[in-house]
């Protein structure tokens, strides 16, 4: 689960709690430095699909990374959304977000919880890692529907310097 599976180009990339959350709304809910490394050589060179909260919460484009983000605003020449992100691809749905990245491969979706759902029927597999514990209180979640995925590598439970236990997994697309 170092690189993307060799079949399908749209991949979701997330963490989550074994109960499904992702996020406080503006930031992570865990600091999981092995996680942020793995998202590091995942991504690097390649064009992530993202939302407006979370290009907030990231505070600018990654190095090395093409930025293609959500927002139903229209950002405008001089709007501060526009001139805060230099490089920032913008895109007013999905099918305008899709269009534009239409021979990018691998394109990974990064997120946030809006993000994951508008995406998750457009994927072709998700990289998730589980983060242990429950989150009750989150409000950014996002569950993989058990319809349409089977978790196809699981990975075993590794422990984080940060005393964390997290664990990768691939889902692929159940066919019917
Ligand atoms: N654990 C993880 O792997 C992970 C990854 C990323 C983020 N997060 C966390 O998730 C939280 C943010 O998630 P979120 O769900 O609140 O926000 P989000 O998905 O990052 O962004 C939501 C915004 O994106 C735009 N958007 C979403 N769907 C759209 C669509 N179909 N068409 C056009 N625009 C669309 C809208 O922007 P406008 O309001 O501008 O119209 C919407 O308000 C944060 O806590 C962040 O730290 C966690």
């Amino acid at each position: 689960m170092t690189s993307p599976p060799n079949q399908g180009r749209i991949g979701l990339l997330l963490a989550s709690s074994t109960d499904g959350a992702v996020g406080d709304g503006r930031d992570l809910l865990w600091h999981l430095p092995e996680d942020l490394q793995r998202f590091k050589s995942l991504t690097m060179g390649s064009t992530c699909l993202l939302g407006r909260r979370t290009l907030e919460s990231i505070g600018r484009v990654l190095p090395g990374r093409r930025f293609v983000v959500l927002t139903r605003q229209r950002p405008t020449p001089d709007s501060p959304l526009f001139t805060s992100y230099p490089g920032v691809i913008w895109a007013t749905g999905v099918e305008e977000a899709l269009g534009a990245t239409a021979d990018v491969d691998p394109l990974w979706v990064i997120g946030g919880a809006d993000v994951y759902q508008a995406l998750e029927e457009r994927a072709d597999w998700i990289d998730r890692t589980e983060v242990e514990g429950t989150w009750p209180e989150a409000p950014a979640r996002f569950t993989i529907n058990p319809m349409l995925w089977h978790c196809e590598q699981n990975g075993e439970w590794q422990e984080s310097r940060s005393g964390l236990r997290y664990r990768y997994q691939r889902y692929l697309r159940i066919r019917p």
